[in-house]
């Protein structure tokens, strides 16, 4: 998709693209981790493509969503309804759009960002094994 847009957006010298990515991008998540491992490859892409792309006026996002309230989380098994700190889809894709040239991140979750900040101040081997206890 990179590929497809990037020739396009730099003749025309301006545009944007958000790629999404996910709070599981920050950490390797265990009981998630091909889905985490994925969501990190994202999250470099999009970091590099941010500092590539900036002299030629385009900006990257990489949008890092905490739960969200999409048919994703209901395939999962998982009820929006009775989760604490879930958004609404449209919510995160209007902040990730009003946030376009704020990059190159963005954690679109303000109980995620200050979870995640707490989690990646431990040493990474506690930050591990208490996200293991909890995903599980
Ligand atoms: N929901 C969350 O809590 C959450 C949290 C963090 C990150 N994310 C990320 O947010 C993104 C969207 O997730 P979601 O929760 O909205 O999932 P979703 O409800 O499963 O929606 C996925 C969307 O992607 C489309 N899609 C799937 N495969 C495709 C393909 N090969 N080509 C084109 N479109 C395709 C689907 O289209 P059809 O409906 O036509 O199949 C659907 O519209 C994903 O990258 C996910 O990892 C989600």
């Amino acid at each position: 998709m990179t590929r497809a847009f990037i020739p396009r957006l730099r003749a025309r010298g301006r545009g944007g693209m958000i790629l999404t990515s996910s709070v599981e991008a920050l950490i390797g998540c265990p009981w998630s981790a091909a889905y985490s491992a994925s969501k990190a490859l994202v999250r470099a892409l999009g970091e590099a493509l941010w500092a590539e792309l900036r002299q030629d006026g385009i900006d990257v996002l990489t949008l890092c969503p905490g739960a969200t309230d999409t048919p994703a989380l209901a395939r999962m098994g998982l009820d929006a309804a009775r989760m604490p700190h879930v958004m609404p889809p449209a919510a995160v894709a209007a902040m990730a759009l009003d946030r376009i040239a704020e990059g190159p991140t963005l954690i679109s979750s303000e109980h995620y960002r200050a979870t995640f900040d707490r989690l990646l101040a431990m040493p990474r081997d506690q930050a591990l094994l208490a996200l293991a206890a909890r995903m599980r």
